[in-house]
This record gives structure tokens, sequence and C-alpha cells, in this order.
């Protein structure tokens, strides 16, 4: 990433407060962990929101990210939850995991921050690798904001919250480089200190393309559903185009 060292550990924990309220892909990772042996893994773990709620319904958990201020910070927010995760550097573009795991979740887009394909094929045959049949997968996928609300495509928003009684603030904005390609620039605050820059970049992936992939790499039963909700997965067809963020699920 571009952004300088000190920032990442600022936008850590910023992070961690920014995503703190939101819990709706839990219950369908809960799902696959009661199904499948465990450890969980859980690739782009971040400051480990949903880890912290894997250990609290008693499951074991692997949680890896390619940014060490994210992990450093996962640390110390896992407190007593610990006993049960575990935490690694790790980037699946440059190699497996020695480990073999029968469930993994590519979580809140994590997926999307592979921008060439060539990165995200890398990512999948290492993921392969890691993983012991019976296996699911399942992955988070962002849709830019240009597809859902174009008119806000390119605008600056301000977001204002008080989490666990600290203010954060965010000035956001997301514009399409490319018809693929999403630049995230926020410049954030907590407590009221000066304002830092964080970009981003996301590139989208449509159902079908990560299907292929998915296919190429060797996994097998891939559906698609929106909403968090399983229960209307179904098979992907070419031209689907989702109407919001979307999981996308795989077996070995
Ligand atoms: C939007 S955050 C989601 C964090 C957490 N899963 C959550 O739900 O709150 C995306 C995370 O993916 C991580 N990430 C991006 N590319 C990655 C990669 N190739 N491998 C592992 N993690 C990656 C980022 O460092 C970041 O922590």
């Amino acid at each position: 990433m571009l952004n300088p060292p000190n920032v990442m550990l600022q936008y850590a924990r910023f992070y961690d407060l920014y995503a703190s309220g939101f819990a709706r892909d839990l219950p369908v990772y809960l799902d696959v962990a009661a199904k499948y042996a465990p450890p969980l893994l859980e690739i782009g773990c971040g400051t480990g929101r949903l880890l912290r709620g894997f250990a609290r319904e008693g499951h074991e958990a692997v949680g890896v990210d390619v940014s060490r201020d994210m992990l450093a910070v996962a640390r110390e927010r896992l407190g007593e939850d610990g006993d049960r995760v575990r935490l690694a550097h790790h980037d699946f573009r440059a190699r497996p995991l020695s480990e073999r795991f029968h469930a993994v979740l590519v979580s809140l887009h994590a997926f999307n921050y592979l921008i060439e394909i060539e990165e995200q094929r890398l990512f999948l045959r290492h993921l392969r690798r890691s993983m012991a049949s019976p296996a699911r997968v399942l992955f988070d996928l962002a849709v830019p904001l240009s597809m859902l609300r174009p008119e806000l495509s390119g605008q600056w928003r301000l977001i204002e919250r008080e989490v666990a009684g600290t203010r954060i603030s965010v000035r956001d904005r997301r514009e399409m480089l490319t018809p693929l390609l999403e630049r995230r620039t926020q410049y954030f605050s907590v407590d009221a200190a000066p304002e830092a820059e964080m970009v981003t970049h996301r590139r989208y992936v449509t159902p079908a393309s990560l299907r292929d992939l998915l296919a190429e790499a060797g996994f097998e039963h891939i559906v698609w559903f929106e909403n968090y909700d399983p229960s209307t997965a179904r098979a992907i067809q070419l031209g689907d185009r989702p109407s919001g963020p979307f999981m996308v699920a795989a077996e070995l």
C-alpha cells in the first residue's frame, strides 16, 4: 500500500471502531463453523471483529492478514477471547499455509484488494492447497458505489459516530478509475485528532468471474447469494449482477 506506515496503525485503530457495529455476516460464518471440523480460517481478519464473535460462540479460529498493523490491534482487542484464536501474518499470494483447513472465510471484501487477475489466481491456488476435503470456503465481496448509488460516486460523504465513548469521523470518497477498479480516499479522525489520509483500491469481482477462477483452481459446487442469506444460494449465471454486497461459496 502507498500509505505511510504510521498512518496504517492509526487507520487500524480507526477501522476497529468504525466496523465494530457490523455483525450481519456473523451468522453465515457460525453456520459453517458448526458443520465443518475446526479450526475456522479467516483470511483478511483485520482487527478481529469476527474472530471475537467466533471465540465467544466457542469456536477455535485462525486469523491471517497481510497487514501487521491490523493484526497488532486484533491482538490487543482479543483479550480473554484470545485463548481460542491464533493470529498470523500471511499472504496467500506468496504461499499456502502448512496447516490444512475445512472451513475458510475470505471475509469482508478481502478478495477485492487483489487488483490483478494473476494475484487472484495465485491466492486461490495457495488457498486450495491450504484446504482439506471436505471443505467449504465463503467469500464476502464488495460492489462499487457507482453501481449501487451512482449519484454518490465521486462525492465526499461525511460519517460521524460515537463508538464506546470514542468519537470517530471520516470523509469518504469512492470513484471508479476503470470500469472495475474503485479508489477509496478516506480522511479519518479518532477523538478529534488531526485527520489522516488513507487511500485504498478494490477491484470489482463479478460472481461469474470468481466462479471461473474457483473452477480453474479445482473448487466445486460454486454458488452465490445476497443479503447474507444462504437459503437463497443459487448457481452462478454469466450475466448475474448483484444488487449489493454478495457472497460466493465453494466446496472441495
Ligand atoms: C475491510 S477489512 C475486513 C477486516 C475484517 N475481516 C472485518 O470483517 O472487519 C479487509 C482486510 O483484508 C486484508 N487483506 C487485504 N488483502 C489481503 C490479502 N491478500 N490477504 C490477507 N488479507 C488481506 C486487509 O489488510 C484488511 O485487514
